[in-house]
């Protein structure tokens, strides 16, 4: 059995990753131990084992105890990028061999690491794994759920360029967000629902004291800024010189480098949102391919790239149903659908994806990668 440390396993992300780690009884292959950054020596969590066998997982170790991470063969890391920062060169300093795999940015695009999504680059993985590279990194969520939904058209080299028009939920931002998305939603029905109730009031009187709540000082933003719930945010992180923000940065220099494609690039670029869904991102991609193919072909090309994604027929009742944050969320699915010919010329298709971006987009990859190194 492997040592493998587990950091960051608290959070959001990192619980998402237990509770999968779980589902497919990857404990019974390894001997996990904990870490934690403030709880040393309190007990570690309660995990089991197959059929229902618990695992004694000891104590909790020093998040920052350099000589107790290098006693790990494996290191899982969903702390954040700070603990990246601060952690892995000092690991790496000391000597320490073994294979850092990461939730967090921070390691992202350096030249000696490689992102994983081993359904779209399971090549590069082991590439990676035979030439000794020790590192490896989940990519943004975006990024990841729209190669997943058209993985298919990238391996086969058809696609000439891409943009994805985002529609991102609030975990993307944290657990705080989610929270208070729905203080806010909350908030704008308490402050309004006499007025709703009443079927006497007139719509246009309900809609201006929503306003005006949404506008006020008793509308609850700390963590946004800005109203999400009833609006929405044309910004998700930082702002570059190039007028992209960093996400929508990351779409193509990430994408090219999962793909193995960073030396010619396919250009991938577009507007990144956030809008009032809980924990699914959501994208309208517009595609240029490269070649005038039927539609048929393309949701077959799409269809048989790997086994969560699911093509939905462009039709209205389907689409409604089953291609929606609602449908979707706390599962592994990733449908794609909205599929048609666009009228700018044959070769211009519109595509509308959704994924969990607590699974796929942040901790499916992460526990795949660690079953990859163990086999
Ligand atoms: N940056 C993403 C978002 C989440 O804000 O939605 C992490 O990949």
């Amino acid at each position: 059995e492997q040592n493998v440390g587990l950091v960051g396993w608290r959070g959001m992300v990192g619980s998402v990753l237990m509770q999968r780690m779980q589902e497919e009884n990857d404990f019974d292959l390894i001997k996990p131990t904990f870490f934690t950054t403030s709880q040393k020596g309190l007990p570690a969590p309660r995990v089991y084992g197959k059929e229902g066998a618990v695992k004694d997982c000891g104590v909790l170790e020093d998040a920052f105890d350099i000589e107790a991470l290098k006693q790990q063969d494996v290191i899982i890391t969903c702390q954040g990028g700070d603990y990246t920062k601060d952690v892995y060169p000092k690991l790496r300093e000391a000597g320490w061999d073994g294979y850092w795999i990461d939730a967090a940015s921070a390691l992202r695009m350096d030249d000696d690491a490689i992102i994983v999504l081993d359904p779209v680059n399971r090549d590069v993985i082991d590439a990676g794994i035979k030439n000794g590279v020790k590192t490896y990194v989940g990519g943004n969520c975006t990024v990841s759920l729209m190669l997943l939904a058209l993985g298919g058209l990238f391996e086969k080299g058809l696609v000439e360029w891409a943009t994805p028009m985002t529609y991102q939920a609030a975990s993307g931002s944290g657990a705080k967000h989610m929270r208070e998305l729905i203080s806010q939603m909350g908030a704008i029905h308490a402050n309004v629902k006499d007025k709703v109730e009443d079927p006497a009031t007139a719509i246009l009187d309900i809609d201006r004291q929503v306003a005006d709540f949404i506008r006020s000082g008793d509308y609850p933003k700390d963590q946004f800024g800005v109203p999400l719930a009833g609006s929405l945010i044309p910004y998700i992180d930082s702002q570059l010189p190039s007028g992209q923000s960093r996400e929508e940065w990351k779409a193509e220099a990430e994408a090219n480098k999962i793909l193995g494609t960073a030396a010619a690039p396919t250009p991938i670029d577009g507007l990144c949102v956030r809008v009032g869904a809980m924990r699914c991102h959501s994208q309208a991609i517009t595609l240029k391919l490269k070649q005038d193919l039927p539609v048929e072909e393309i949701e077959a090309i799409l269809a048989g790239h790997n086994d969560w994604v699911k093509v939905i027929p462009n039709d209205r009742e389907v689409t409604m149903e089953d291609l929606t944050p609602a449908k979707v969320t706390g599962t592994l699915s990733i449908p794609v659908g909205r599929i048609r010919k666009l009228t700018m010329g044959p070769e211009y298709i519109s595509a509308f994806t959704v994924g969990d971006q607590l699974l796929w987009g942040a901790a499916e990859p992460l526990r795949r990668m660690l079953r990859i190194l163990l086999n």
